[in-house]
């Protein structure tokens, strides 16, 4: 039996990937998965909990016990709950813990679009359509910055190009579900591109895709 359209969207940190995943969601009639506030919430809550960011036992019980309503706290989407997710992201068992609520949404029947580091690698390795979304970390850093001070976060854009960089460095060299792209993903590099070309350009690479999975 054919899988469900799933759709995967894998990238580095402000590459473009959460709007183009939320366009392609919106195209498609079915819902979105933001996998890094899965990652976002364990780090958040282990911290306001005066727990270690190393402390494996303490962050996998997080995982354990993370429920959806939580990951709405406008808390997890600030700069410092980046760094924290991608603290607590390295621990195998954090990742395990996560498994199966990300594998459950690529189950869905309807379809799905996940969005994330290793959703065309490790969490839906079958789905059918899947980009890696990617941009020049100094593109990179210009987007995130402009969001964060649009959002009333004062930083300078020269802490945002380290914080990607640093990001950059800790998600693709760690040992668990390292970011990379599947080898049946295409790459869509969005430094020269506005955020709607962008979209329009993933719009259509799913667009094949889902032509060749309805002839499946
Ligand atoms: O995408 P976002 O910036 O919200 O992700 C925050 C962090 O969560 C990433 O830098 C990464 O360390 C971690 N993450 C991950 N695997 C995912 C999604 C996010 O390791 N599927």
């Amino acid at each position: 039996m054919k899988p469900p359209f799933v759709i995967t969207v894998d990238g580095p940190a402000a590459s473009g990937k959460g709007t183009i995943a939320s366009r392609l969601a919106a195209d498609h009639g079915v819902q979105m998965l933001d996998s890094g506030l899965l990652y976002r919430a364990v780090g958040g809550l282990l911290a306001a909990g005066g727990k270690d960011l190393d402390d494996v036992e303490a962050a996998t019980a997080v995982a354990e016990a993370l429920t959806v309503e939580q990951l709405s706290d406008p808390a997890f989407r600030t700069r410092a709950a980046g760094e924290l997710a991608s603290r607590v992201a390295v621990h195998v068992p954090v990742r395990n813990a996560l498994f199966r609520l990300q594998k459950a949404f690529c189950l869905r029947p309807e379809g799905a679009v996940l969005d994330g580091r290793d959703m065309g690698t490790v969490i839906c390795p079958e789905a059918p359509a899947k980009l890696f979304v990617t941009a020049r970390p100094e593109v990179r850093a210009e987007r995130r910055w402009k969001q964060l001070t649009g959002q009333g976060e004062p930083v300078t854009l020269e802490d945002i190009l380290e914080d990607i960089r640093k990001r950059d460095e800790r998600d693709g060299g760690r040992a668990a579900s390292p970011m990379r792209q599947a080898d049946d993903a295409v790459l869509l590099d969005t430094s020269e591109m506005t955020i709607d070309h962008a979209a329009d350009a993933a719009r259509r690479i799913v667009e094949a895709a889902r032509a060749r999975w309805e002839r499946s």
